[in-house]
């Protein structure tokens, strides 16, 4: 573990602006700096970074963060691989005292990645002069210019191939990198005898193999284990190669195997990435969704296909955005897309790529064939199983108010609010939920897209620009929502540690529900520095929230009897009663 204040450190001789001129070439916009977003595909620049609190925000994705999560997210850096970078440029070096994990850590990192380097470089030197598998991947319609770049090779068949390759065949490192199997006392390669598809992470290192079986035999493709380089859930297959085009399509498509993305490739169509023979994840999803607007899943037409495709909404749902497209590709029965450039071109298969079933056709398809719609039964049972997916779109208010109305249609009935909506953590939903919703227009409060922002949704901005702003935060109404909830959180820190600079708030809520929220709103504080009367708009927000909160606690409250009220309502009525205006 690097110690939190040798972060900050880092943080604070880093020059954020100076790193991310690196990859992108920056404006000044007042005190600070616009891009396009290298995130996402854009016209306009949205993307802007804030040498003040040194944090980078994009207005049109939501990518935000410090100088480390730029080398990760754009760059392709490790944790411990970015702040080593960041260290040697200011002239810092880790701390090895204490644990000491982190530095050797490191070191044994490394010596992992040149032991997949050097495997990778034997295999392809082996397919040279490897009759049977040049023969097999001729039989398959690739072209040596496509073996080449996806640096394609072949394990021999034999016990230890990579015996030849390495002078210690012992050497400890070989099991970790997933490459050597040991087992009792005895050693062998874990790949023999297949073609190997080097998998590579966005800088370009290998980190693991697939290996396709040239004959008939099972498994069809054996896969690296998991090892400290490899987790097959966040890695792509093919995006190394293909971000830059999948950047400038402004489209991605999602498919099962190795060899589609390979032979898609051969024939132009060079977006595709694979997922390593497991369901899409939302940690992927969310990758892709960052370099590009249009993400189609394409999947073969079979029952296995369905069933896979149907995964992938699952995980995607949560990473779905406003002004995002996810779609669905069935090909047609007995097809993959392999087969399908092969046989009909690249054209025809973009084609299809563009007859891709939006997320919404295939939510509500897969549903409707469980349900009988001419009962009324059914329709409540469709309402009641639409429910949970469309609660998984936290971060796309306007699709899921499309969802519902689509549901309310199909149904005839009004759809139920998620649990989320309906149940306020304490006491009484019924005040609390009036009370939150007033101050809350909560569809718009993840989006941008909110012409108005919330009162709330001020204080926390207010806030995050100047955490000082939290001493006169002390007599909040307490009100649910989220974003009364992230206010409360963050006034909380900021008491505990006054001394605590902005930028370092949205990290210290890392894990915790309120993160997301926070983050946008940390971002969205950055333009304070450039256009905002502060000042006005946090008094402002201040006055709406206690006065909204009094009005409504002085009527819900006339009445009714102490006795029958929370502990949160008797303190709300004393408030009101002390500050309520005469009018
Ligand atoms: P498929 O069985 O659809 O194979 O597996 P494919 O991609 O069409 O392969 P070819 O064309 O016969 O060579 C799709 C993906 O599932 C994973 C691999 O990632 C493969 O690319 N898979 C499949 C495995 O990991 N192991 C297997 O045994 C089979
Ligand atoms: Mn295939």
């Amino acid at each position: 573990m690097i110690p939190q204040d040798f972060i900050q450190q880092l943080l604070d001789r880093t020059d954020i602006v100076a790193l991310v001129e690196r990859y992108v070439p920056l404006k000044k916009a007042g005190a600070n700096y616009q891009a396009r977003c290298p995130f996402h595909n854009e016209k306009s620049p949205s993307f802007s970074v804030s040498p003040s609190k040194q944090f980078y925000h994009c207005f049109g994705c939501g990518a935000h963060g410090t100088a480390i999560t730029f080398l990760m997210e754009h760059a392709g850096y490790s944790f411990i691989d970015a702040v080593k970078e960041l260290a040697s440029q200011v002239g810092m070096t880790l701390p090895d005292d204490g644990k000491r994990v982190a530095p050797e850590e490191d070191h044994r990192r490394e010596k992992l990645y040149e032991r997949m380097d050097i495997a990778a470089r034997h295999y392809r030197q082996a397919l040279k002069a490897h009759e049977p598998a040049i023969a097999y991947l001729k039989q398959r319609g690739l072209a040596g210019e496509t073996a080449a770049k996806f640096a394609l090779g072949v394990a021999n068949d034999d016990w230890q191939p990579l015996a030849a390759a390495f002078a210690d065949y012992q050497d400890p490192l070989l099991v970790e990198a997933g490459l050597v199997i040991s087992n009792e006392g005895k050693r062998y390669d874990r790949f023999r005898d297949r073609v190997m598809f080097p998998i590579r992470n966005e800088r370009g290192q290998v980190i693991a193999f697939g290996g396709r079986i040239m004959q008939k035999g099972e498994p069809k493709y054996l896969n690296s284990p998991e090892t400290p380089l490899f987790h097959k859930g966040r890695e792509l297959y093919g995006l190394f190669e293909h971000r830059r085009s999948i950047q400038h399509e402004d489209r991605v498509l999602v498919v099962e195997g190795y060899m589609d993305v390979v032979m898609l490739d051969q024939h132009g169509v060079d977006n595709a990435v694979a997922t390593l023979g497991t369901a899409i994840t939302s940690d992927q999803a969310m990758r892709l969704l960052r370099l590009a607007n249009e993400v189609v899943f394409a999947f073969d037409g079979d029952a296995a296909g369905r069933k896979a495709a149907w995964r992938a909404l699952e995980n995607s749902l949560p990473q779905a955005r406003d002004g995002k497209l996810l779609s669905f590709l069935f090909l047609p029965d007995g097809e993959d897309p392999d087969s399908f450039v092969r046989t009909q071109g690249a054209d025809a298969f973009k084609k299809l790529c563009n007859t891709a079933m939006p997320l919404s056709d295939f939510l509500f398809n897969e549903l409707g064939n469980q349900t009988d719609l001419s009962s009324q039964e059914g329709k409540v049972r469709l309402a009641t199983l639409a429910q949970p997916y469309i609660a998984k779109l936290t971060q796309a208010p306007l699709l899921t108010r499309a969802l519902r109305q689509r549901l309310d249609s199909l149904t005839g009935l009004a759809s139920p609010r998620t649990a989320g909506e309906r149940n306020r953590p304490s006491g009484h939903p019924s005040q609390l939920d009036k009370f939150g919703k007033s101050l809350r227009p909560q569809s718009g409060s993840q989006g941008r897209a909110a012409a108005q922002p919330s009162a709330w949704r001020i204080l926390l901005r207010a806030l995050l620009h100047d955490p000082s702003r939290a001493s006169q935060l002390t007599d909040l109404p307490e009100v649910a929502g989220s974003e009364a909830d992230a206010v409360q959180a963050v006034v909380s820190l900021a008491r505990e540690h006054p001394e605590i600079p902005a930028r370092d708030i949205p990290d210290h809520f890392l894990g915790r529900p309120e993160h997301a929220l926070i983050m946008q709103a940390a971002g969205e504080s950055i333009r304070l520095d450039d256009d905002f009367d502060i000042n006005a708009d946090f008094q402002g927000a201040l006055s709406a929230v206690m006065n909204q909160a009094n009005r409504i606690a002085a009527k819900e409250f006339s009445g009714r009897k102490p006795s029958e009220m929370s502990e949160i309502e008797k303190a709300q009525l004393r408030a009101s009663l002390k500050t309520r205006k005469p009018v």
